[in-house]
């Protein structure tokens, strides 16, 4: 049986178009429906109990469209809402956190890892405690770049002033001895380039790629597939609709013209 089904998949703004987009190269053949919450980005400096209350209504307004599977792009929304979104839905829940540390973990020589993320994805430990968990011999570091942000989206990925504040974040824990580092936020795929050619001997975990080919295997376990040979829809909804979205829509998404439309989500 096919499921013509949309994959739902939220983030706190465009960053997660990131997430989107791996998804798409991996499953083509998927319908996909992306709830950018612009109107309330971003979620990385806010409380867990906000960031909690957002998530539970955008995946309240998601229902209506009939969605198979919900795709938390966001990793601060992960790390404050994931366990609060599965108890919630009747369907599929999967954020980006877990396929990182996974990747993480089979990717580490030396056991000592890396962590960057928003100060609320790191101020929730949600990496470390995750990391430890399943293997309580590594070592990691972590540490909040919330300047990242910002960056990327004034596309000064390949900045003079990027490498300064890379190298700045980045060093103490290259120094440490870090042989891994997860890219724990929707906008730091962005910024692999930069980063490995500031730091060429770490080893970069791009959630957005690992989350891809975990929502892969759960469609093919769970027989949610769509099968079909025509490339799926993609819908783009925002709850704030400005010029900056055209730009911010090409730049996360690889490409642009999937028409964004504004929507309003009901609060609680
Ligand atoms: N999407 C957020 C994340 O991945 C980054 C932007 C924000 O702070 O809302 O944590």
């Amino acid at each position: 049986m096919s499921d013509k089904r949309p994959i739902g998949v939220f983030d706190s703004g465009m960053g997660g178009l990131t997430v989107l987009s791996e998804l798409q190269k991996k499953l083509p053949h998927e319908n996909f429906i992306y709830v950018g919450d612009t109107a309330r980005v971003p979620y990385g400096s806010r409380s867990e109990r906000t960031v909690q209350r957002y998530s539970l209504e955008i995946s309240e307004y998601l229902k209506k469209y009939d969605i198979k599977i919900l795709v938390i792009a966001c990793n601060t929304a992960t790390a404050y809402a994931e366990s609060l979104l599965k108890k919630s839905l009747e369907i599929p829940v999967i954020g980006v956190v877990d396929p990182g540390v996974d990747a993480l973990l089979s990717r580490t020589g030396n056991h000592c890892v890396g962590v960057i993320g928003t100060r609320s994805t790191i101020k929730s430990q949600v990496y470390e405690k995750r990391i430890k968990k399943k293997n309580e011999n590594i070592t990691v570091f972590s540490k909040a770049c919330p300047l990242f942000v910002p960056i990327v989206e004034e596309g000064w990925m390949e900045h003079e002033a990027t490498k300064v504040i890379i190298a700045d974040y980045l060093k103490p824990m290259a120094g440490e001895g870090i042989d891994s580092l997860v890219l724990g936020c929707t906008h730091y795929p962005l910024l692999k380039h930069a980063i490995q050619k500031s730091f060429p001997f770490i080893k970069l975990i791009d959630s957005s790629i690992e989350t891809a080919s975990s929502v892969s295997k759960i469609l093919l376990e769970k027989n949610l597939e769509r099968k079909s040979k025509t490339v799926g829809k993609i819908q783009i909804l925002v709850t704030d609709l400005t010029d900056q979205m055209l730009g911010l829509e090409k730049l996360f998404l690889g490409f642009g013209g999937i028409k964004i439309k504004e929507v309003k989500i009901p609060e609680e």
